[in-house]
């Protein structure tokens, strides 16, 4: 793989989600090589909380750019400010995502299509701003952040699977485009259950908020991850122990996956303890005071 030694030393990078979760983990773990560091999210505030913590950490810079990746001047815009101010872009991190829980028929449908145009578009619309500057570079990677829900399926997660499904399927295809361009690369990392606000962030028309299963990763375990992409680019790798054994129930034994993926969703994938009104979350608007790296659960 072709990298240039001042990637490799402390890279330009451009953060989306980067205010939170594993976004926010990733900024820090890049902070703390001494990268240059681009962060957007769509509230101000918690991009101003993560980039201070990133300067303390050791960034070499820091930039904040509130935006939308959903929309695609603005995610243009970024990327332009990012290679103008640092001279090059390496590295692009995809983390922004919304969540919704509900069955498909009770999920609102602008609810559901904000969910997958977060998923969608925003990887296509960043995709399109920023290979184009690895083709010209030479180099540059690409690591979208995708799940395990991108490869299974589960009741009350249709606006999400179908995100993630998508988004999935649109890495693939960029994969095989960047081939002809031995310097650029594209990953995904595709965590199980993860540690981060997104579940209480999330829009609930399940009469819950939704918790992650067990085993429950960190935020940093994920961005450690991502970040060993670099070294070595994969199509996609996986951040859960059980997802391998998940993936090959869905695909080899669909009736029973079928039969116990209900039940099992209901005992260890919603929130026992947070009954909820049907509510949108943060899935139209920045929630600042629910951003955080991590969430409310143990994790390791
Ligand atoms: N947590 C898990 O268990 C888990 C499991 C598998 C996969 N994942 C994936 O991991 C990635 C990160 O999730 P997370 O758990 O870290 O979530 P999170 O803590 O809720 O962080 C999401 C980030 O995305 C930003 N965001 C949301 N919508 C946006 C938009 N339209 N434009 C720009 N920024 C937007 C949020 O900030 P603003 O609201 O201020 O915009 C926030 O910074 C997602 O792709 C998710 O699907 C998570």
């Amino acid at each position: 793989m072709t990298r240039p030694a001042e990637q490799s030393a402390s890279p330009s990078v451009l953060v989306t989600g980067a205010s939170s979760g594993i976004g926010r983990a990733t900024v820090l773990r890049f902070a703390r090589q001494g990268s240059a560091l681009l962060l957007v999210a769509r509230g101000r505030e918690s991009l101003e909380e993560t980039a201070r913590e990133a300067r303390e950490a050791g960034a070499r810079e820091v930039l904040v750019c509130p935006a939308d990746v959903t929309d695609a001047d603005a995610v243009q815009n970024a990327v332009e400010t990012a290679v103008a101010r640092f001279g090059r872009l390496d590295v692009a991190v995809h983390s922004a995502q919304v969540m919704a829980y509900g069955r498909i028929e009770d999920v609102p449908r602008a609810v559901y299509e904000a969910v997958v145009d977060t998923a969608l578009h925003g990887t296509a619309n960043l995709a399109r701003a920023v290979l184009p500057v690895f083709r010209g570079q030479g180099a540059g990677h690409l690591v979208v952040v995708s799940s395990l829900l991108g490869e299974i399926t589960a009741p009350l997660m249709g606006s999400y699977a179908a995100a993630k499904w998508g988004q999935l399927g649109l890495v693939r295809t960029l994969q095989q485009e960047v081939r002809d361009a031995p310097g650029v690369h594209v990953s995904a990392v595709a965590p199980g259950g993860v540690n981060t606000p997104i579940y209480s962030q999330g829009a609930t028309y399940a009469g819950r908020s939704g918790r992650p299963p067990a085993p429950v990763y960190s935020a940093d375990r994920v961005a450690r991850k991502v970040v060993a992409l670099l070294d070595r680019p994969r199509r996609i790798v996986h951040a859960g122990l059980f997802n391998p054994v998940i993936v090959a129930g869905f695909r080899l034994l669909p009736p029973v996956y079928d039969a116990l993926v209900g039940p099992l969703f209901k005992a260890f994938a919603l929130a026992s303890d947070d009954e909820r009104p049907p509510s949108e979350g943060n899935v139209f608007e920045s929630q600042p005071a629910g951003n955080a790296t991590d969430g409310r659960w143990r994790s390791f």
